[in-house]
């Protein structure tokens, strides 16, 4: 069998994310019950972290000891990809000791790199390019507050970043439409118009109330990614207009979610009446790191 990746969400097909989706659900109701089958039992998976984290390392990390496997959390100190040694050859060694990689890092490329290279399934756990994770955890968050996302209308505002295009590529994917609301300054790039032309519905918008009119979902981000804090000031002064607060959601569906990945700068893209509110789902979007990731292992490991 070949071995597969999870590097971008259109590295499945939409039956294989639903059925990764169903996965998770089973998962999560097992977990519930205090059931922790243990597929990767036996095996060891490398998470190698070059930027912070809090939820997608812990949740991996737990993910992995409840599916009876280890981790080992590896930082730049250990592997610097490309400085030490090149990155075919960490991957290379790595494949030889464990039964995966999961890797934060900046540059996608270096991600893609190492897939090629490495022998066992590696995973995106964030690049500067995507955060894919993030928004199969996010997708099925929704589902459980509104029963689905097909046919929804899901609204992203501020930063054409890493959390917008792993959105654009869900909506290459699965079946509902995206709202992305920004500024002509940080316009998520070219991906926007490569997913219309396969037929997906997304638009970008430069009004935030035209953006979450009638919206079944609010979703942020910090405005600041890592790697790029040095950019706050312009960026703030860019998507002012894009908070998330109570005055912004009386245009949204009555029973719109808000949510956000996480970490959050309260005050800043989210308002703490918005994120302590009861349209807030940001907690259980944390959770579902946990279930969705176990079930991204459990199908990369056949
Ligand atoms: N949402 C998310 O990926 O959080 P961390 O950066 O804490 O992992
Ligand atoms: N866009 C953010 C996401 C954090 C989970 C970042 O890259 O810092």
């Amino acid at each position: 069998m070949t071995k597969r990746d999870f590097l971008q969400i259109t590295d499945f097909s939409t039956d294989e994310l639903k059925t990764m989706f169903d996965l998770a659900v089973e998962i999560k109701a097992q977990t519930r019950r205090g059931e922790c089958p243990t597929p990767l039992a036996g095996q060891s998976w490398a998470c190698i972290f070059h930027k912070a984290s809090l939820r997608t390392r812990i949740s991996f990390e737990v993910g992995l000891q409840q599916l009876g496997g280890g981790s080992l959390y590896i930082t730049n100190k250990e592997i610097e990809l490309g400085k030490r040694e090149s990155i075919p050859d960490v991957a290379r060694v790595l494949s030889r000791y464990v039964g995966g990689i999961v890797i934060r890092t900046y540059n996608h490329k270096d991600v893609e790199e190492l897939a090629e290279w490495a022998s066992v399934p590696v995973i995106n756990a964030l690049t500067d390019f995507t955060h894919p994770c993030q928004v199969i955890s996010d997708l099925l968050t929704i589902q459980e507050h509104l029963g689905t996302f097909e046919g929804k209308t899901i609204t992203y505002l501020g930063d054409g970043n890493n959390m917008a295009r792993s959105w654009i590529n869900a909506a290459r994917r699965l079946d509902f439409s995206l709202r992305i609301g920004t500024s002509k300054d940080t316009h998520p790039g070219e991906l926007v118009d490569i997913a219309k032309s396969e037929g997906a519905r997304v638009e970008v918008l430069y009004d935030p109330i035209e953006a979450v009119s009638g919206t079944h979902v609010v979703y942020t981000d910090v405005w600041a990614s890592m790697g790029e804090k040095d950019k706050l000031g312009e960026k703030t002064d860019a998507l002012k207009a894009f908070q998330i607060n109570n005055e912004l959601l009386t245009h949204a569906d009555d029973s719109a979610i808000v949510m956000h990945c996480l970490p959050a700068e309260r005050g800043r893209e989210i308002t703490d009446e918005v994120m302590d509110g009861p349209r807030a789902v940001v907690f259980d979007e944390a959770e579902n790191r946990l279930h969705a990731q176990k079930a991204i292992m459990v199908t990369l490991a056949g």
